[in-house]
């Protein structure tokens, strides 16, 4: 079982190895779209942020100036990019090779947890929320995009069903239920917003139980 995990996780990083040169070109299209929902949840970051599966960087340009962001990736490939953005952007952050499921963090030690669209190549998205339930401070927030199964009929099944083909050929998971995952991670969902054709992606705003602060937007 655990030698399983490991070797997905093994396939992850090495696929992300690979396309690291041409994600950002991969992203093209998608990211005309991405861009305003990246823009509209890093508004809500603040004090110490983690950012897990930072990618290439692509979030770095929505961060509030000032912001103190620590990104981490599995990838180094992907991570050597974010490091090029970042300098360009003039923007500092400090980045490290790590596994979200064994994140390298005390407990309690982030205002602010970010994750944009990672969870869909995680092979244990529960196990992962837990991590980041973990290190963010009892009164921090979760800011997640991520893309979901359609609940509904025929499209539904039907992800479930092409999931086998795209976890085969890309180790990419379609049919993610986020919000049931959310709740088995002990997290409580904050702000939840539908985004994409039938609401494929979700924008939300996690809080840990007992966490009354409330959220506003600035
Ligand atoms: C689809 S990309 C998204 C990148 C970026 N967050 C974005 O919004 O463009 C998924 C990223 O998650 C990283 N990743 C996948 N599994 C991971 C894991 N177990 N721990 C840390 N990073 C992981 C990949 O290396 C990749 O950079």
């Amino acid at each position: 079982m655990i030698e399983g995990k490991k070797t997905t996780t093994e396939s992850t990083k090495a696929r992300f190895n690979r396309i690291a040169p041409i994600y950002d070109g991969m992203l093209l299209i998608g990211e005309s779209r991405f861009k305003p929902w990246r823009k509209k949840l890093l508004r809500e970051a603040r004090g110490r942020i983690l950012e897990i599966g930072i990618g290439t960087g692509q979030n770095v340009l929505f961060y509030p100036p000032g912001s103190e962001v620590t990104g981490l990736d599995i990838a180094y490939g992907m991570l050597a990019r974010a490091r090029v953005k970042a300098e360009r952007r003039g923007f500092p952050v400090r980045l490290a090779v790590g596994d979200v499921l064994r994140l390298p963090f005390f407990d309690d030690s982030f205002d602010t947890v970010v994750s944009t669209f990672v969870f869909c190549s995680v092979p244990d998205p529960v196990g992962g929320l837990r991590e980041l339930r973990r290190v963010c401070k009892p009164d921090g927030r979760i800011l997640l995009l991520e893309h979901v199964r359609i609940d509904r009929p025929v499209i539904g099944p039907l992800m479930d069903l092409l999931n086998h083909l795209t976890v085969r050929v890309a180790g990419e998971y379609i049919n993610r239920r986020a919000v049931e995952d959310i709740g088995r991670a002990d997290l409580t969902i904050d702000e939840i917003e539908d985004l994409g054709p039938m609401g494929i992606v979700k924008m939300m705003i996690l809080k840990k139980p007992g966490n009354t602060e409330i959220t506003g937007r600035n």
